[in-house]
C-alpha cells in the first residue's frame, strides 16, 4: 500500500514540478542466498541483463536525497525523496546525466559536502518490466532488489501487483525486508564515524576555554548525512558560557539539520561525558537509540546510547 503522506507529496510534485519525477515501486531484504534467489528468478521467466559495478555518492542535501550514480557506461545525477517503509513503498525521483562525474562530485561536495559512498557488484534481471537487482554491497553484504517502474499515468496497482507476486516467487520473508536504503544502512553502521570524531578534534581545537582550561569539541550527524561540529565557548561572566554540544545543535540547526543520529563528544579527560543540561539538549533532536561517542583526543573510548544517559528524559509529549 502507498501511504497517505506519498500520496500528497506526488500529488503536489506533479502539479507544481516543471518536470513530473519518475516513480518506483520499490523492495528491498536482505539475501542470505543469492544463488537460490537467481535460480527462482530465471525459472520464472526473468532476463539476466548481467553484471555492473556500481558506485554511488551521496551528498548531504537537505529537503531529500542527492546521489551521483557512476557505472561503466556513464553517471547520472538522481534526487529523490522515499518514505523509509518496511513494506514495498514508491519513490518519485529525477534523474539528469553527468557527463563529468568528477566535476560534478567535486562541485556537489564543495557546496554540501559527501555523506556516503556506496559501491556495489550488481545483477540486473529483468521480469515483466519489473527490475531485480541482487546487489553486493561492500559492508553491508547481499541483498535483493525489486523495482517496478510506474508509467506516468498508472495508479500503481499493477506495480504493486508485480512486486507481490515476485515477493512470493523469491521468498522474501518480511524480517528481511529493510526501511532504509544502503546508505543510511551504511551510516547506522558507522561510515561516517571517523569523519566524526575527526571534526570533533578541530572543534576541540578551537575551543575559547581561558578560565576552565577544559577544552571540549562535538560533533553531530544530522538525518540527511550532513556533520556539524561546535566547541565550548566560554565567558568573562562565568555562567553566559556554552558548552560545545550547545553550539554543536545550534551549528546543526542553522544548516537545515533536524534530527540527529549520531553523537561525539571529546575532551583530554579520562572519559566524557555532556553534562545534565546538554543531554536534555540533545534529547530535543535525537532518540534515545541514538549513539553517543565519548572520546579522548586519540578517539573513541566508549559509545553509550543517549537514553542510558537520560533516561525518564523530559519530551513535549508531556506539555
Ligand atoms: N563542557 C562542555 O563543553 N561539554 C560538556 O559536556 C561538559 C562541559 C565545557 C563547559 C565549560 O566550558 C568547560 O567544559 C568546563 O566545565
Amino acid at each position: 500500500m502507498v501511504d497517505d503522506v506519498d500520496v500528497l507529496h506526488l500529488v503536489r510534485t506533479l502539479s507544481s514540478a516543471p518536470m513530473q519525477p519518475r516513480r518506483n515501486v520499490e523492495l528491498k531484504a536482505r539475501d542470505p542466498d543469492p544463488g537460490a534467489t537467481l535460480r527462482a528468478a530465471l525459472d520464472h521467466g526473468a532476463d539476466d541483463q548481467g553484471l555492473m559495478r556500481q558506485r554511488d555518492v551521496y551528498f548531504a542535501a537537505p529537503g531529500g536525497r542527492l546521489k551521483l550514480r557512476v557505472q561503466e557506461d556513464g553517471a547520472q545525477l538522481v534526487g529523490y525523496r522515499r518514505a523509509a517503509a518496511a513494506e514495498a513503498r514508491l519513490s518519485s525521483y529525477h534523474l539528469a546525466d553527468a557527463p563529468d562525474p568528477e566535476a560534478t562530485i567535486a562541485a556537489l561536495d564543495a557546496t554540501l559536502g559527501t555523506t556516503v559512498e556506496v559501491v556495489k557488484r550488481r545483477r540486473l534481471l529483468i521480469w515483466r518490466d519489473v527490475r531485480i537487482h541482487l546487489d553486493d554491497v561492500d559492508g553491508l553484504g547481499t541483498w535483493v532488489e525489486l523495482e517496478a517502474v510506474a508509467p506516468l499515468d498508472s495508479d500503481l496497482a499493477a506495480e504493486h501487483a508485480k512486486v507481490a507476486e515476485l515477493r512470493e516467487v523469491l521468498g522474501i520473508a518480511d524480517e528481511r525486508i529493510a526501511a532504509e536504503g544502503y546508505a543510511a544502512l551504511l551510516l547506522q553502521a558507522g561510515a561516517a564515524t571517523e569523519r566524526l570524531v575527526a571534526l570533533a578534534r578541530r572543534a576541540m581545537a578551537n575551543a575559547h576555554a581561558p578560565y576552565s582550561g577544559f577544552h571540549v569539541g562535538a560533533a553531530l550527524r544530522d538525518d540527511a548525512g550532513a556533520l556539524h561540529a561546535g566547541c565550548n565557548v566560554e565567558n568573562a561572566a562565568y555562567p553566559q558560557g556554552q558548552c560545545a554540544e550547545a553550539s554543536a545543535i545550534g551549528a546543526l540547526v542553522t544548516a537545515g539539520g533536524r534530527r540527529i543520529e549520531e553523537i561525539a563528544v571529546m575532551a583530554d579527560t579520562e572519559l566524557i561525558t555532556p553534562c545534565g543540561g546538554c543531554r536534555q539538549r540533545l534529547s530535543e533532536l535525537a532518540g534515545p537509540e541514538v549513539p553517543v561517542h565519548l572520546c579522548g583526543p586519540e578517539g573513541i573510548r566508549r559509545t553509550v546510547a543517549l537514553g542510558d544517559l537520560l533516561p525518564f528524559a523530559f519530551d513535549a509529549t508531556a506539555l
